[in-house]
């Protein structure tokens, strides 16, 4: 029987978006099925419908593009039908849309998720598409950083995304050398920060790489936020890096300098991996679709990429273990965490 899929991209955009449109439009082409896209997030599903169709015309190109070509948003109410007869939805988003995704399969709608955010932060997935090209833009602004900061004796702050989550600070902590790393999950203190400046000092080290996620805080400190809130009430947080960068230079009399990556990390073309993972994820929701195996979400559960029921993962945040591999290495390796 001829399958209809509908495909909606919802939440904030990402690198890989496209990449996962085209796999999962070839993957149904293959087997004969047509696919739609639905243009502006949930939103084009409601009355009047605004769909494109996804046929193999549309698909030149689509593999490095950033962005999405059907549009994002994450509001609005949204219409329990999604065509009719043999149509499917599929929806590729993050923690917000998957619940959106969530409703409607419980209402009804066969409904398979594809996990998407640069913050990496969903629960039942090792990755997100998306967070390793995020962390492939910090980690060539921390190369950039290092620049500076080593031919005029500065500590450079680079703030980067990831909401309540540390994934992007930690790994491009890590892979870019970073002196200090602060993420949300390890509070930390300013004495610690400015001991392991002083060490470097010390050492002969006149300069100081520090990453901070946006979602960091002191010790009994508070969240930084830009003040603005988003449209369901949600804190907008933004503002850490200079926070630190001036009670640095304050403490340490070292002259500091803040960067905010901002959205430049959610910008641009996938990387390599993404689009490969962002393939496989494609041609998976394509194989639940066919399984009947609605309401469920791809994940790279490793070493393979499978499934979790999008119940799973939604409602709570995927977290750094602080005493994970990553951050152990970071420590063996020297890194501070300002704990
Ligand atoms: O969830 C992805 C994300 O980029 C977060 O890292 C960040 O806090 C937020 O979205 C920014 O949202 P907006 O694009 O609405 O400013």
């Amino acid at each position: 029987m001829s399958k209809r899929i509908g495909v909606v991209t919802g939440g904030g955009d990402c690198p890989g978006l496209n990449a996962v449109i085209r796999a999962v439009a070839k993957a149904s082409a293959n087997r004969d099925w047509e696919c739609i896209g639905v243009l502006g997030g949930y939103e084009g599903l409601l009355e009047p419908r605004q769909t494109i169709p996804l046929d193999y015309q549309m698909l030149s190109g689509l593999l490095p593009r950033g962005g999405t070509i059907l549009g994002t948003a994450n509001r609005g109410k949204f219409s329990a039908k999604v065509g009719h007869g043999e149509s499917r939805a599929l929806p590729i988003g993050g923690d917000g849309s998957l619940s959106i995704a969530q409703q409607l399969f419980e209402y009804g709608i066969p409904i398979v998720g594809v996990p998407k955010t640069i913050d990496n932060d969903l629960e039942g997935t090792l990755f997100t598409f998306g967070f390793d090209s995020a962390v492939a833009c910090a980690t060539d602004a921390l190369d950039r950083l290092h620049t500076t900061a080593e031919s005029h004796n500065r500590v450079m702050v680079l703030e980067v995304m990831g909401r309540y989550a540390g994934w992007i600070a930690l790994f491009a902590g890590v892979a870019g050398g970073a002196d200090v790393i602060l993420i949300p999950e390890i509070p930390f203190s300013y004495e610690s920060v400015c001991t392991k400046i002083q060490d470097r000092e010390n050492i002969g080290k006149k300069f100081t790489i520090v990453i901070v996620a946006e979602g960091a805080r002191e010790k009994d400190g508070r969240f930084i936020t830009s003040g603005a809130h988003t449209k369901t009430g949600e804190a907008r947080l933004g503002g850490i890096g200079a926070v630190v960068s001036a009670e640095i230079e304050k403490r340490s009399g070292k002259e500091s300098r803040v960067c905010v990556l901002g959205h430049l990390q959610r910008g641009g073309s996938p990387t390599t991996f993404d689009r490969a993972l962002c393939s496989m994820f494609g041609a998976t929701a394509v194989e639940l679709i066919a399984a009947g195996e609605f309401g469920k979400m791809v994940a790279f559960t490793g070493p393979q990429i499978g499934a979790i029921k999008i119940s799973e993962a939604i409602g709570k945040i995927k977290t750094v273990r602080p005493d994970g591999n990553l951050v152990r290495t970071a420590r063996a390796l020297g890194i501070c965490f300002g704990d």
